[in-house]
């Protein structure tokens, strides 16, 4: 059982180190196709005016970063599909579709683009399978080059679909002269900064994290809150969070936290925060800490996990920055697995999960 770990405890460990060595590989790979829009061209998709990601779990979540890094960098209007809702959507004309599927074959995105009416729209697979169902139905395919991923909860396909995603969107852009190459190849300098930093983000985490667990193990609920960019990384961190150690968990927008949320904090709630620049999150912060909420906080100087690049390294005029904060969800991983191991569960093989859903 223990076969292909490689002095791994778990897979789960093993595929959350192994990620900076897979992003690297990806951008090498990825990089001088990206600012010439060569890498768009090999995939011969027709003009689009906006962009609709769907998917299912971590794998929307990675088409919402990538569907953000379409507005941010040009300006291209966005959304994303919950696969399995996506069948009354209406798809407007000359829309690029990605759908996200590390392994391809999730009943609920395929359901959702045969539904779909494409009229003039696209459809491009962003799959970790050359050989799967999505990739053989979609017009055009990018794999994400993950390798093989075994722990159940995805860590690795995360982050090599965010990179892949973006490199097509900044290779788009560029091909359709909605930005100009220098500034193409300033993101590409960016994106090549990302193994360095979750590198430093796993090294930072396994020093924090363990440290934390003894006092949020009886904890049964969970906040994750993050601002902006931010968000969606708040949702994998608790999505991760609920899969691997049956704890509830949810995510908000920090501004939404006295709309609601606020009333569930009480002494000792832990609340997770993601800094990514934004200083509104501080009267967040404060609001958790003034009813005895355990803030975690992920991001700059003096966080829980501190001094992560926090990806910002040219930052978009006007302070909005482009695929968020990635190495965040380095520290939300080691959180997940940390405490699930804490608590006797099979981080690899959660209860009531599969690795693929085939069924709707
Ligand atoms: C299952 C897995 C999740 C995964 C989701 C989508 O629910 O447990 O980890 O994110 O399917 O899988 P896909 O293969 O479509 O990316």
């Amino acid at each position: 059982a223990t076969h292909g770990l490689a002095g791994h405890a778990d897979y789960m460990g093993k595929e959350i180190e192994e990620q900076p060595e897979t992003a690297a590989r990806i951008i090498d790979r990825l990089a001088p196709s990206i600012a010439d829009g060569s890498l768009w061209a090999s995939l011969s998709v027709p003009a689009f005016e906006r962009v609709a990601v769907l998917g299912c779990g971590t794998s929307l979540n990675a088409g919402r970063v990538i569907a953000s890094a379409f507005g941010a960098l040009g300006d291209v209007p966005n959304s994303s599909l919950i696969a399995s809702e996506a069948s009354t959507a209406i798809v407007e004309p000359r829309t690029l579709v990605i759908a996200l599927s590390q392994s391809g074959e999730t009943a609920d995105v395929l359901r959702a683009i045969d539904d779909l009416d494409l009229g003039t729209s696209s459809l491009v697979a962003l799959t970790n399978s050359d050989h799967s169902t999505l990739a053989r139905r979609a017009d055009s395919m990018l794999n994400c080059h993950a390798g093989p991923e075994i722990g159940v909860a995805a860590t690795k396909t995360f982050v090599a679909q965010v990179i892949t995603g973006v490199a097509m969107a900044l290779s788009a852009l560029a091909a359709t002269r909605r930005i100009d190459r220098d500034y193409a190849r300033r993101q590409v300098d960016d994106l090549r900064r990302i193994p360095d930093l979750l590198a430093h983000a796993i090294a930072a985490s396994q020093k924090a994290i363990p440290p934390l667990i003894d006092e949020i193990r009886d904890a049964q609920g969970f906040l994750f809150l993050g601002r902006g960019s931010g968000v969606v990384y708040a949702a994998e961190g608790a999505l991760k969070l609920k899969e691997l150690t049956y704890r509830w968990a949810e995510h908000y927008p920090a501004g939404e936290l006295k709309h609601g949320p606020l009333a569930l904090v009480e002494a000792g709630t832990p609340v997770v925060v993601i800094d990514s620049g934004d200083r509104r999150i501080e009267s967040n912060i404060a609001e958790v800490e003034a009813r005895g909420g355990r803030v975690i906080r992920i991001g700059g100087a003096g966080s829980t996990v501190p001094a992560l690049g926090l990806s910002l390294g040219t930052p978009m005029p006007g302070g909005i920055d482009r695929w968020g904060p990635l190495e965040s969800v380095v520290p939300l991983q080691i959180l997940a697995r940390d405490l699930a191991l804490a608590l006797g569960r099979d981080v690899d093989k959660p209860r009531n999960l599969a690795k693929s859903v085939t069924v709707e």
